[in-house]
């Protein structure tokens, strides 16, 4: 199989090609990314020598850059490139729905083009909004997104949806919740944390720290994307949950008692504008009709990932500079 991986060089991406190499020697992988302040070849180090893989420096919302990029023939499209930070969104609106909305539409159109038999759509939770302390969303859920981020998936669901009932174009789209391991970019709250605490600077808990997030390692999230993208069935959503629900201020605790920091780090801080309180997936659809469950358990995994982090400083140190801190500079100093 000839396999588009886009936004490879992000956290999920670097992992899912990781991944593939491994359990499907065979397949061929061309990653497109842009390289944005969250893009790192370092996370894809040691496979770029791959006679498997291949890396385009590409914009998925760029014609000239797709259209090169589709050149080569290819079997199936998992497209992982966003922009990705709910904090960020509400600085850069547009940003997010130029890679997250038009990309997407841009990278079907040229897959539509060009007979892709499957094309997956990545997206999360987050475009079914927020839950009380009480229930679970289904596929079936309405989308009611509260962030710009959110919005901009959400919006990239419905296009994706449209391209399938219209085109009879070979869509699924798959909505994870909250993502952990390594190679992820240090401004999402676990290796936010992880790096900071390590600083002995404190830890900036948004609100009262009783918003929940249901947690997955990101190797369970690859293992489900690959059944979905052998197995899934066409024109459908498949939620994919850990079914480790954390209030934040849970998980700071336990990343200090890892790290055998005092919980005095903590600092409440302002809440984040429109911040959800609750995600949690029903994934009854998955596992009934792929088989497929989430396997690592929460405390191994954490344990692990903060071990990865401890292990990386250089890889930490390397991608907290440059845009990112300028933007760090100019939004989040209040934060801290
Ligand atoms: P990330 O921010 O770590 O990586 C995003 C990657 O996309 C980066 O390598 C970046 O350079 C690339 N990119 C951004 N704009 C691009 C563009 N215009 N063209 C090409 N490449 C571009 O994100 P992540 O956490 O790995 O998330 C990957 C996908 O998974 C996203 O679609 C996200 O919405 C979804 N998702 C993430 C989580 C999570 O917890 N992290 C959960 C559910 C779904
Ligand atoms: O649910 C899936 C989503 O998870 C993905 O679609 C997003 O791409 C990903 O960024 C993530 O969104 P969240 O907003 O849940 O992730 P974040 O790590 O930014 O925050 C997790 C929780 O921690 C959230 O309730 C906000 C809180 N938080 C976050 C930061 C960065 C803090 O309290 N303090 C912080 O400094």
């Amino acid at each position: 199989m000839r396999v588009i991986v886009t936004g490879g060089a992000g956290f999920i991406g670097s992992n899912f090609i990781r991944y593939i190499l491994k359990k499907k020697p065979g397949w061929d992988i061309t990653n497109i990314d842009a390289l944005t302040y969250a893009g790192n070849l370092a996370n894809l180090s040691g496979i770029e020598d791959s006679p498997k893989y291949k890396f385009i420096k590409g914009d998925i919302s760029n014609p000239e850059d797709v259209e090169r990029l589709f050149e080569s023939e290819y079997d199936y499209l998992v497209n992982f490139a966003a922009e990705t930070h709910v904090d960020r969104s509400l600085y850069e609106p547009g940003l997010f729905l130029k890679t997250n909305v038009l990309g997407t539409q841009l990278l079907l159109n040229y897959a539509l083009e060009k007979r892709i038999k499957r094309f997956i759509q990545i997206s999360t939770d987050e475009v079914y909004g927020s839950l009380e302390s009480e229930g679970y969303f289904d596929e079936s859920s309405p989308l009611s997104p509260n962030s710009p981020y959110a919005a901009s998936k959400a919006s990239a669901d419905v296009i994706c949806r449209s391209y399938s009932r219209t085109f009879d174009m070979p869509v699924i789209i798959t909505r994870c919740g909250n993502n952990y391991g390594p190679y992820q970019f240090p401004e999402k709250v676990i290796p936010f944390f992880i790096t900071k605490a390590l600083k002995d600077e404190p830890l900036p808990l948004y609100g009262d720290g009783l918003n929940v997030r249901d947690w997955i390692h990101v190797e369970d999230h690859c293992d489900a994307i690959l059944a979905v993208l052998e197995k899934g069935e066409i024109g459908e959503v498949y939620n994919i949950g850990g079914g480790n629900e954390r209030t934040n201020l849970e998980l700071t605790r336990i990343i200090l008692e890892i790290l055998g920091k005092p919980e005095s780090l903590i600092k409440f801080v302002k809440d984040r504008p429109g911040h959800d309180r609750r995600y949690a997936l029903n994934c009854d659809k998955i596992k009934a009709e792929l088989g497929w469950s989430a396997q690592m358990d929460f405390a191994d995994g954490l344990r692990k990932t903060v071990e990865w982090y401890l292990n990386n400083k250089k890889w930490c140190d390397d991608v907290i500079s440059g845009e990112y801190m300028k933007f760090y500079e100019l939004h989040y100093r209040e934060r801290s």
